[in-house]
């Protein structure tokens, strides 16, 4: 804090609407902007609710965050607006006026277009092509959409004023650096470059305003999708450990392996991530759960987060243990 960029050190899915939301509650974030688009899905348990959140940023569980979605994101304009009456954010969220939408024809062609669809497996909401529109100097933007005018805003300016005034700050990233398409699994891949660095490019805020760059880790990896997954368990070994999941956003089944420490490590690297949180440790030491003070944790969880830290040489500041927002042992000073 203040600015801190939080972003995903697998692929995806490791648990960073969690964290965000506890952010959001426990150290009163004045903004939180959401970057990427409806391909990613954040889960926040909240009053005993759950939400899949693909447009509205996770710390909307804190009343009086405001609530951002950045020039670098791709709205879904209907999806947008049924988060919006779900969350009931209507009078704190803004939307980048310069953001791109994404159109009905893309999400068929990301369903029909056998190379994306088939080989590298996407989540078929019309991301890729509605990023290749853009970048054809075609797409709509959301200032064009006369369903976005209440919410249109200049997110760069309100994010660099508030960093100024010292507010505290966090730029969403979606999915982990192993889907970038810079630095992940080409082609098994999304469509854009999902580092800290490229967080901040599609927030508009420069390296320069960061203080801390958080990366989430699971307790172990899991993949949607096609592509290599190092350690990868047959299912039946999955569910037997409890790491069998099925994808918040697209009903999926997710593959799962180990927590694989060079992939942690590169992933640290290439992020520049000064803070790490891991998530689920009750899934792998089932005596964490709902734990909230570090040394009631068992020796082996003890070790494995010792581990992670010695490995990868940042300091593990939040540990998950439970769905809820408040399921965490928080680390920091
Ligand atoms: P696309 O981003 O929909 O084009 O999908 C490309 C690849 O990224 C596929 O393997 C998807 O399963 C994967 N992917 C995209 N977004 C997410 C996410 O939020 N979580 C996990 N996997 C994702
Ligand atoms: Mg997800």
């Amino acid at each position: 804090m203040p600015c801190t960029v939080i972003t995903g050190g697998f692929w995806g899915d490791e648990g960073k609407g969690k964290i965000i939301s506890y952010l959001a509650l426990e150290d009163q974030l004045a903004i939180c902007v959401r970057t990427g688009s409806v391909n990613a899905a954040h889960t926040v348990w909240f009053k005993g609710k759950r939400y899949a959140l693909h447009m509205v940023p996770a710390a909307f569980v804190n009343e009086n965050c405001r609530l951002l979605i950045g020039t670098g994101a791709n709205i879904d304009v209907a999806q947008f607006l049924e988060e919006v009456e779900e969350t009931n954010v209507k009078n704190r969220i803004g939307i980048d006026y310069q953001a791109s939408v994404i159109e009905e024809k893309h999400s068929v062609q990301d369903k029909t277009n056998v190379h994306l669809k088939g080989i590298v497996g996407t989540t078929g909401r019309g991301v890729g092509p509605a990023i290749e529109e853009r970048v054809r100097r075609s797409a709509k933007l959301a200032k064009d959409i006369r369903e976005l005018q209440p919410y249109l805003a200049n997110v760069a300016e309100e994010v660099n004023n508030a960093i100024d005034k010292g507010e505290k700050v966090l730029l969403e990233g979606t999915q982990g650096l192993m889907l970038s398409l810079f630095h992940g699994t080409y082609p098994y891949v999304t469509g854009r470059d999902t580092s800290a660095s490229a967080i901040c490019s599609e927030a508009g805020v420069g390296p320069t305003k960061i203080n801390d760059v958080l990366i989430v880790f699971k307790a172990f990896m899991t993949r949607v999708g096609n592509g290599p997954l190092p350690g990868e368990l047959l299912k039946e070994e999955a569910i037997k450990r409890r790491w069998f999941e099925i994808a918040a956003g697209t009903g999926r089944e997710r593959r799962s392996a180990p927590f694989n420490f060079e992939i942690a490590k590169k992933a640290v690297s290439v992020n520049g991530a000064t803070q790490a949180a891991v998530t689920k440790l009750d899934i792998l030491y089932p005596q964490c759960k709902s734990v909230r003070n570090y040394n009631e944790l068992p020796e082996k969880a003890k070790q494995f987060i010792d581990e992670i830290e010695k490995q990868t040489r940042v300091p593990v500041v939040f540990i998950g243990t439970g769905p809820a927002a408040m399921d965490v042992i928080d680390r920091r000073e």
